[in-house]
């Protein structure tokens, strides 16, 4: 068995600051990792699919190095249109696959974790809100697949679909075309995993099937009205803990941060009949 925890849009801020005036993105990005450290198996990988900061701010950036520390386990980052490649390619240096990526605006790498192949890519264009890949990050993500038919995840930020959230699609992937042409020949490609959103939403797309994970802080309100405002709200956080098994395949399982009444026993004890049974 493989897992891989993926954990998205944490948006930290300097310590004391909550982002957009209510969303305590830190204490809330420190509960995520807590409820990470507390799963009853381990995982073998964390990967949080970008916009790790708000700002690109080092002390932003610090405070992740420290989060990570109390994780059991490699994480694995990229950027999202809140951080800064640059940035992120000097403040966490020794994060896997970040420093031995190759130089260059965009930082992608490959990885292979027990069963699966994580395929990381960078979408983002330093300050802008919308997500671009590139001629020659697509071109690489074509020759990294070829060269490895590992059951694998490609992990990117702005997620190439449009979700009908219309204030978030303005600011999707611009090269999604691009992306499909790559995906659709290799058939080994188990999901798409993004971020971005705010929000759980599940796609085919290009043959295999775009997972987004809901924030560690603040949702995007659903509403599919095309004038709808850019509003947020705080449901409940999650992430996702993506699963395979040697035989039944890759399974992904949305997982909730905080805890909730339970667990109780589905069964009585043995010789007692709950009321209305045998
Ligand atoms: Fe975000
Ligand atoms: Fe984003």
């Amino acid at each position: 068995m493989t897992l891989i925890v993926q954990i998205t849009d944490l948006h930290l801020r300097p310590r004391g600051l909550a982002c957009y005036r209510v969303s305590d993105t830190n204490m809330l990005a420190a509960r995520a990792f807590r409820a990470i450290a507390a799963l009853p198996q381990k995982p073998d990988a964390v990967v949080i699919t970008g916009d790790l900061t708000d700002g690109a701010d080092e002390r932003e950036y610090a405070l992740l190095r420290q989060l990570c520390r109390q994780l059991p386990c490699p994480v694995y980052v990229m950027p999202g249109n809140h951080d800064l490649t640059a940035a992120m390619r000097s403040e966490l240096a020794d994060f896997p696959g970040v420093g031995d990526a190759p130089a260059g605006d965009k930082l992608h790498y490959a990885v292979t974790i027990g069963g699966l192949r994580l395929v990381v890519l960078d979408s983002s264009v330093a300050g802008k809100p919308y997500g671009r890949l590139g001629g020659e990050q697509i071109a690489w993500l074509d020759q990294t697949l070829a060269a490895d038919h590992t059951p694998t995840l490609v992990a990117l930020h702005h997620p190439p679909k449009v979700t009908g959230i219309a204030h978030m699609d303005v600011i999707g992937l611009a090269d999604t075309e691009a992306l499909a042409a790559i995906l659709s020949r290799h058939h080994h490609v188990e999901r798409l995993i993004c971020g971005h959103v705010h929000r759980t939403i599940i796609a085919r797309f290009a043959g295999t099937v775009m997972t987004l994970c809901p924030s560690t802080a603040h949702a995007c309100v659903l509403d599919f009205s095309p004038d709808a405002p850019a509003e947020f709200v705080m449901e409940p956080p999650a992430f996702f803990v993506h699963r395979l098994d040697p035989e039944a395949g890759l399974s992904s399982h949305l997982h909730y941060v905080e805890a909730y009444p339970g667990p109780y026993p589905f069964f009585a004890d043995k010789g007692v009949s709950w009321p209305g049974t045998k």
